[in-house]
């Protein structure tokens, strides 16, 4: 499609490439994307890594029909071209994006309602530790699990990249976030982003010490409203244990198994909601949809500095697999950031 940039959206560009057995990962040529109608074509400046990538990356976690088979998720860059039909935004406007794959790449196509500005007088490296996280945030905490000002929420790897972000989140709408975190570094961290209370759930049982940090307010508390949770069946037990009357458990990974027993008399005792989410398979048009809500709750606190990315690293993308060797480690406190090109 001739877009009215007049940009050539063909030839070879340079993508992460994922061996077939060995699943080493090399920077090489690959057939450049094309733009469809309602797309714009970006020049990458910066990806960053997701869990989601290791699993792609080892067959484990394909991507969506229709979607690139090169990783990333997300992106920050600058637009090249845009398809006819795209009237919002025009080349040379700097932006971040959800992607639905391609972003370990010099360029991608994408969808332009996935699209989100880059305010002004950001890099494009920390732009590009916004989408990915803060939309999971956001959808979980606000459109599942309905939070409301004032209620309570305990999220899991609290100085994650989604933990991070959802931190900020619930403090900006006047909820109280309390944590989990693995180590002393990481409750810090949380704690300067707003976390009212903060455990390590290795040393201690985690629903026992958010449960006596509540009565210590409030003799009568009974749990908190809202679980964002990323242990699943390692933390199945206590999560329906420290939620309260009406309480609502979002699950958004398996990091400590899919398989477990569930006393389903407290969730009928209790009138618990039990949601399961993911971001990446939902249609273009939700997706777009989420990206508006988030930007109109959101966006001016995100401008204003009052919430922002946290980024532990920035590695060039050729380094890709010393990149998920970090996140595999399990030691970062939030994104880890790949550099594509500089501005
Ligand atoms: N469903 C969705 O739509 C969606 C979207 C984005 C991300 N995710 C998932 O959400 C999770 C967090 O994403 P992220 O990018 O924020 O991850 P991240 O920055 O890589 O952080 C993950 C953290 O999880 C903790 N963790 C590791 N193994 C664990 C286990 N077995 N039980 C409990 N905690 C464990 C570790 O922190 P501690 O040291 O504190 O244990 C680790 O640093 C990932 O699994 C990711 O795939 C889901």
């Amino acid at each position: 499609l001739a877009g009215a940039g007049g940009y050539v959206t063909f030839g070879a560009m340079k993508a992460i490439v994922v061996h077939p057995e060995s699943h080493d990962l090399t920077w090489q040529d690959v057939p450049e994307p094309t733009i469809a109608a309602g797309q714009v074509l970006v020049e990458i400046h910066a990806t960053a890594v997701n869990r989601a990538d290791l699993l792609q990356r080892i067959g484990q976690y394909p991507p969506p029909p229709g979607e690139s088979e090169i990783l990333g998720l997300e992106m920050s860059g600058v637009i090249r071209d845009v398809a006819d039909d795209v009237a919002d935004w025009t080349p040379g406007d700097r932006v971040c994006a959800l992607l639905g794959g391609g972003g370990y790449a010099e360029r991608v196509a994408v969808d332009a309602r996935q699209l989100l500005p880059v305010p002004e007088g950001w890099r494009l490296d920390r732009a590009a530790a916004v989408p990915e996280v803060f939309l999971t945030a956001w959808v979980n905490l606000f459109r599942e699990a309905g939070l409301q000002a004032g209620e309570s929420v305990l999220i899991h790897a609290g100085a994650s990249g989604v933990g991070t972000a959802a931190i900020q989140l619930a403090r900006e709408a006047g909820c109280r976030p309390l944590v989990t975190a693995g180590g002393e570094a990481k409750r810090q961290r949380c704690r300067e982003l707003g976390a009212e209370f903060v455990c390590d759930y290795k040393e201690t049982d985690f629903a026992d010490e958010v449960l006596a940090h509540l009565r210590s307010a409030d003799p009568d508390a009974t749990g908190v409203d809202v679980v964002l949770d990323v242990g699943a069946a390692s933390h199945l037990e206590r999560n329906l244990r420290v939620l309260g009357p009406g309480g609502r458990l979002v699950l958004i990974a398996l990091l400590g198994g899919a398989a477990g027993e569930i006393d389903l008399g407290q969730v009928l005792r209790k009138r618990l909601r039990l949601i399961g989410s993911t971001l990446r398979s939902r249609p273009v048009a939700e997706k777009g949809d989420i990206i508006a809500a988030f930007r109109a709750q959101f966006w001016e606190a995100l401008v204003a500095g009052r919430i922002e990315p946290v980024i532990d690293r920035v590695i060039p993308v050729q380094q890709a697999a010393e990149a998920h060797d970090v996140i595999a480690g399990n030691c970062t406190i939030g994104k880890v950031i790949l550099h594509v090109r500089d501005e």
